[in-house]
Formats: C-alpha cells, sequence, structure tokens
C-alpha cells in the first residue's frame, strides 16, 4: 500500500480523557504539554520517575499504580503508549485502533496511528514540525526545523508580522547595552516589525543596519527641536508617526527606566491617548560592570549596590544625590554619566568618610568591540581618567567588587567582549 503522508491536526484536549501507559521519561516528556493542554490525563503504570510523581502529586494527573490492562483505553480519546514492555505496547496499539483511538507509540512509529510533532511556541502560536512519512523518519531534522522556525521568529531573523493584532503605537524598548545579543527577544521581535524606529546613540545600533529599508530610522539626537526642548521634540516625533498609524520603537540603551526618561515618554504618549508598551532592558549599570569580569555584589564583600547618576556634581545645587550618606555605605557605588564630574565626586566621598584607597573602575563603551576598563582608587581616580583619555559612555565602579574579578579560561560560548 502506497503511503499516504500524515495529516497534521491539533487536538483541543480540554476535559478530555488521555491515557498515557508508562511513566518513564517518555511521558516525563510528553505530559507536561497534555496538562497544558487541559486534558484528563490517566497514567498507568507500576513505576514512574521523580518529575512524573510529582505531577501526579500535585495532582496533575491520575496515577494508577499497575501495568497496563485491558480495557484502559475505553475512556480514551487519544492514547500515549509508552512502556518498557514491547507485549503489552502491542496489546494497547490493538485496543487503540479497535476503539478507533489515535495512539502514539514509543516503540514503534510504524505501528501507531499518530505522531506527536516537534513543538515550540512563539507569541500564542504553535509550531508543530512533522515528517510526513514514516519511511526517513529523521526526529532530530524535525527538531532542528523547529528550533530554526522558533528562534527566527523570537530574535525577529524570521520576520512574520502580526496582520490581525497588530496595533498602531509605541514600544519603548529598552536595548540593553549595546552588544546587538543583549536585547531581549520581544523587544528584537518588536523591532523586526516596526515601521518607523527613533535610536538613541547609546544602545545596540548594529541592529539598526539589519533592517528592512521601508523603515525609517531617526536618530533621536538629530531631532530638530526649535522652541521645544530635545525630550519634548522627541516625545512629539513619537506621537506623529504613531498618529499616522505606524508602528512605532523607540530604542534605548540599558533599561527605559533607568536614567533613561523612559516614563516622560510613557507619560507624554499617555497624554496624547496613543497606546505604547514598554519592554524592559539590560541596564548598563550592572552588566557594563559584569562585561568587565566585575559583580555589583559578591557575599561576604557587598551586600547592596547603589546606582546613582553623576550628570551634575556634587556642591550643585541640582543635585538629588545624598553623597555624604554614600560615603558612609559599605556595599558597591555604581555611578551613570558620571566621568566628567568623577574628581569632584571622588573628593566628596573622600571628605564624607570614605577610605582613598578604595578601589575603583571605570568600564568605557562596555559590552562592544571597544569595550575598554580602566582601575584606580578613589583618590587617583580624577587623574587617571585624564592621562587614561577615559570617555563617556563609562559605568564607574566604586568598591571593594573591584578586585574580586578572576581570569577565566576560554569557554567558547558566545560572550561580551572581557
Ligand atoms: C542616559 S544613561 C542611560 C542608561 C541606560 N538607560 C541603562 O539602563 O543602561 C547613559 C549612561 O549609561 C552608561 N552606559 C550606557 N551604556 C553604556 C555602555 N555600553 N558602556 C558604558 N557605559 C554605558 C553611561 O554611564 C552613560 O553615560
Amino acid at each position: 500500500m502506497a503511503e499516504h503522508p500524515a495529516y497534521p491536526v491539533g487536538l483541543r484536549l480540554t476535559g478530555r480523557r488521555v491515557v498515557v501507559l508508562g511513566g518513564g521519561q517518555v511521558a516525563g516528556r510528553r505530559l507536561p504539554a497534555l496538562i497544558a493542554a487541559g486534558a484528563d490525563i490517566l497514567l498507568v503504570s507500576p513505576r514512574a520517575t521523580p518529575s512524573v510523581e510529582a505531577m501526579a502529586d500535585a495532582g496533575e494527573i491520575t496515577w494508577e499504580r499497575r501495568p497496563y490492562a485491558e480495557g484502559d483505553l475505553a475512556d480514551a480519546w487519544y492514547a500515549l503508549i509508552a512502556t518498557s514492555d514491547p507485549e503489552a505496547n502491542t496489546q494497547a496499539s490493538a485496543e487503540a485502533e479497535a476503539n478507533r483511538v489515535w495512539c502514539v507509540r514509543s516503540d514503534n512509529a510504524d505501528a501507531a496511528t499518530a505522531w506527536t510533532p516537534a513543538t515550540g511556541h512563539s507569541e500564542g502560536v504553535t509550531v508543530a514540525v512533522l515528517t510526513s512519512r514514516a519511511e526517513g523518519r529523521d526526529p532530530r531534522h524535525t527538531a532542528a526545523i523547529r528550533d530554526a522556525v522558533v528562534e527566527g521568529l523570537r530574535d525577529g531573523t524570521l520576520v512574520a508580522p502580526h496582520h490581525r493584532t497588530r496595533t498602531p503605537g509605541v514600544a519603548l524598548v529598552g536595548g540593553g547595552p549595546g552588544d546587538p545579543d543583549l536585547i531581549t527577544v520581544r523587544g528584537r521581535r518588536l523591532l523586526a516589525e516596526a515601521d518607523v524606529v527613533i535610536a538613541d546613540r547609546l544602545g545596540p545600533r548594529d541592529l539598526l543596519a539589519e533592517l528592512p529599508p521601508h523603515v525609517e530610522v531617526i536618530d533621536a539626537a538629530k531631532i530638530p527641536y526649535g522652541r521645544f526642548m530635545a525630550q519634548e521634540a522627541i516625545n512629539n516625533a513619537l506621537i506623529e508617526h504613531a498618529k499616522q498609524g505606524k508602528s512605532v520603537v523607540r530604542l534605548k540603551g540599558g533599561d527605559p527606566y533607568v536614567f533613561g526618561r523612559g516614563m516622560e515618554e510613557l507619560q507624554a504618549l499617555a497624554e496624547a491617548g496613543i497606546p505604547c508598551t514598554v519592554v524592559p532592558g539590560i541596564s548598563s549599570s550592572i552588566s557594563v560592570p559584569g562585561a568587565a569580569g566585575i559583580p555589583v555584589t559578591h557575599r561576604g564583600v557587598a551586600h547592596e549596590f547603589t546606582v546613582v547618576s553623576g550628570h551634575v556634581a556634587p556642591d550643585d545645587e541640582r543635585s538629588l544625590v545624598d553623597w555624604a550618606s554614600l560615603a558612609g555605605l559599605t556595599g558597591t557605588l555604581v555611578i551613570l554619566m558620571g566621568v566628567d564630574k568623577i574628581g569632584r565626586i571622588a573628593e566628596t566621598l573622600v571628605a564624607h568618610g570614605k577610605p582613598a584607597d578604595t578601589p575603583v573602575a571605570l568600564v568605557q563603551e562596555g559590552t562592544t568591540a571597544a569595550q575598554r576598563r580602566v582601575d584606580a582608587t578613589l583618590a587617583t581616580v580624577a587623574e587617571t581618567v585624564r592621562t587614561q583619555d577615559v570617555k563617556p559612555p563609562a559605568v564607574i565602579v566604586i568598591g571593594e567588587v573591584v578586585t574580586v574579578g578572576v581570569a577565566t579560561p576560554a569557554s567558547g560560548l558566545p560572550k561580551t567582549p572581557q
């Protein structure tokens, strides 16, 4: 008989009896999806792996601790036959056939009446990849195709625009510290779907080069602001493009709410009645020290870290930072936007009692190919910045954590430069 291709279908199993025979690794792999589908699951097996047992303990499945017996499939809509006894599998398979219950078999795909596809999920869609015929079945290949599709959808390299659900509006996307791999999956997907991208100078600018030609990319720093403040001009640009029915991404460095003016933009959009979503990003305050081998906390060394803006000097009346209190903390101080004022900041901390030999590290352009780390102490940092020509953007770390790093052997895994 000619072998026809399998017919793909999605089973809606909510409240419907599914019988699983065998409580081993196969059941352990398949049960979570059956539970997620809302099936009424009966497991028949003398033994079960600890993870399957945990599902029974949690009340997610009913477990009868015994071998398969004829009649077990009487009420089933669907069966998974996966015992370690080939004879029992054959008998159960015959019962399934007689009762017209679709069944998968772990030991013999040829004898099964259904096959489990390799599945993955992305944004409310299930991607299921099925081999067409028993002959030449290659489960690793189907899994690889599933991975390629799901990964592509997640990271935006495979673009599948949302025609029904996509609404015009703005996404404030935290792009991470600069390495294009350090944006979130959601951020990357929204970027891939955007009509207009308004980008900061910091963040993963390499991603902009990958956008299709129809996408309008606007440099936030270059928006003319005339009688407005620069930020107002950016807000207006976001509102205007969204009002034209476009999908707008505001791509920001790090996290939108860490010295990123994200809430100001959100407020302006809310006032204009524009729908807006905020996508968190990896903040440079943690990731840039980390990329340079500095943990912001370390057991026995620092039990807190404080992230501070250094954009105004300590004696500036606009400063909202209590430098005297910060000098009294024993944990890590992380200063953003502080390169220009680090001399005055260091003096102030020392004047309020922080030891002058407290270690300091400046990490410039962290996570990018140009990353550079320069070490100093509070006593020497001003001079070091001058002589070493440290330039923004840089994250400044003050505290003993600066000295705890170790040189790690190359792992072969992709990672940000150290
Ligand atoms: C306006 S703040 C924005 C911070 C951002 N929202 C975040 O969460 O990382 C800009 C400052 O962040 C720091 N910064 C951002 N990206 C950096 C990077 N790749 N390397 C070093 N410092 C960076 C610098 O201190 C820079 O002056």
